[in-house]
């Protein structure tokens, strides 16, 4: 099969005179398609992994292959090409530029990477506020929306240039449940419609256990990965449970 996503040996760490060691010999392969939660405890080196799998920081050593090509050997230029136009973001917290409307943060990723906005880019822009239930809306400014809506525009935003990867950090930890619970559905409609990967950071365990795979990061190693495609709902919660225990576990040794 061909490889999509391959870290093999990935170190990284913080600091010149403390050194903080954050990614342990992180050896992971995502498959093209898949729906991926990483979970684990605040500072285990959930979003360092996703930095560097989205190409947004480099690891101090090991390897990087995105379809068999090495991105550590990728310029600064290629490293940019890939994270405008064949990845996408959403953050925990939206990022829209204020002062623009909703069809226009949509089309700024496609302006850095295409110069200008074609017809068919705004199409494309309009289908996709469409798609996330904010076509009415469309020429509001962002500050005018919600925060479920503003997310949904940066949702669209994320998929303009049709990306092979989006990656989410907390895509819903700043939404009301209901919200967040909205904003999953239409991530997992999207990758099983446009067969996007999916790797998405979340401290929600509901939102985990509806992913095709979690990955449980814990002190800077790979302390579980476990495969969820045709469980029921009973027996996900139950392959889930011991992974949960853990985190509450440390979260009360800590307080
Ligand atoms: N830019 C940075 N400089 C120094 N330390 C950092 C930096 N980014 C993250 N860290 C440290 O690395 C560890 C892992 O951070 P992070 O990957 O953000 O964890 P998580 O996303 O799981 O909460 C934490 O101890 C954090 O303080
Ligand atoms: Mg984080």
């Amino acid at each position: 099969m061909d490889s999509h996503i391959v870290l093999s040996g990935i170190n990284k760490s913080y600091g010149n005179v403390i050194k903080a060691h954050v990614l342990k010999h992180i050896s992971l392969s995502i498959e093209k398609g898949e729906l991926c939660a990483i979970i684990g405890q605040s500072g285990s080196g959930k979003s360092t992994l996703l930095n560097i799998l989205g190409l947004l920081d480099v690891a101090d050593s090991g390897t990087f292959l995105y379809e068999n090509t090495d991105t550590g050997k990728m310029s600064d230029d290629q490293r940019a090409h890939f994270r405008n136009s064949v990845f996408g973001f959403i953050f925990q917290f939206h990022h829209l530029l204020p002062e623009f409307t909703a069809l226009e943060n949509v089309l700024i990723p496609w302006q850095i990477a295409n110069g200008s906005i074609s017809s068919k880019a705004k199409a494309r822009a309009k289908e996709l506020l469409e798609r996330v239930g904010v076509s009415k809306d469309m020429n509001n400014r962002s500050t005018n929306l919600s925060g479920g809506q503003q997310q949904r525009v940066a949702i669209a935003r994320a998929l303009i240039n049709n990306p092979q990867v989006v990656f989410g950090d907390e895509p819903t930890g700043n939404l009301d449940s209901d919200t967040a619970e909205n904003i999953f559905e239409l991530i997992k409609e999207i990758n099983r419609d446009v067969d996007s990967t999916f790797i998405i950071v979340t401290h929600d365990r509901h939102l985990a256990a509806e992913c095709n795979r979690v990955i449980e990061i814990a002190d800077g190693i790979i302390k579980d990965d476990i495969r969820l495609e045709q469980k029921t709902k009973a027996e996900r919660w139950g392959v889930l449970s011991p992974c949960y225990c853990r985190l509450k576990q440390k979260v009360s040794s800590v307080s």
